[in-house]
């Protein structure tokens, strides 16, 4: 078992039908912890920069206008196996062929449409959070260990690791 972090992505779908706190709490059963999180909403070139490796499928236009038609919360998730965790919570990118109780067969519209988004490799993991996130933002060892935190603890004692 290793620990790893993994970006998550709610899509638009999903957010706008208030099921956020819903799968949040899918991940965090099976032992996810969400350290970093944000609420955006991207621009069309936004969503095709993150999907560039998409760029020639036919599907890359529709995708790109789905992921901007309204808001994403994107996340860090890490836990023992996160990767390929993330990826069995979300269940097939087909909503028709995902099993049961996955995120996906329970709230995806469409193979578009299909309220998750999750890394698929340690490389892809480590670009996907680094477009989303700085590492400040996730490195909470190196903001607790820094020296300006050291110079306020009051901080660092809201700050602690878990
Ligand atoms: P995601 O895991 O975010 O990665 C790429 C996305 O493209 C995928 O989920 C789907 O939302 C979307 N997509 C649409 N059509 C297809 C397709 N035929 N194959 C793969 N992904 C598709």
């Amino acid at each position: 078992m290793s620990l790893e972090k993994t970006l998550s992505i709610i899509k638009p779908d999903a957010v706008k039908r208030d099921l956020t706190g819903k799968i949040i709490a899918m991940f965090e059963e099976k032992g996810l912890r969400v350290v970093a999180q944000k609420k955006i909403w991207l621009s069309k070139e936004q969503a095709g920069s993150f999907y560039d490796i998409h760029r020639d499928r036919p599907f890359f236009g529709e995708l790109c206008e789905f992921m901007s038609s309204g808001p994403i919360v994107a996340q860090v998730l890490q836990g023992d196996n996160a990767i390929e965790l993330n990826r069995e919570i979300m269940g097939a990118t087909n909503p028709e062929q995902a099993e049961a109780g996955t995120i996906r067969k329970e709230f995806a519209l469409s193979m578009t449409e299909n309220s998750a988004h999750g890394s698929d490799s340690p490389e892809t993991a480590k670009q996907e959070i680094r477009f989303f996130f700085s590492g400040l933002e996730v490195d909470f060892a190196a903001v607790f260990f820094s020296s300006a935190i050291l110079n306020f603890p009051k901080f660092e004692r809201t700050n602690k690791i878990r």
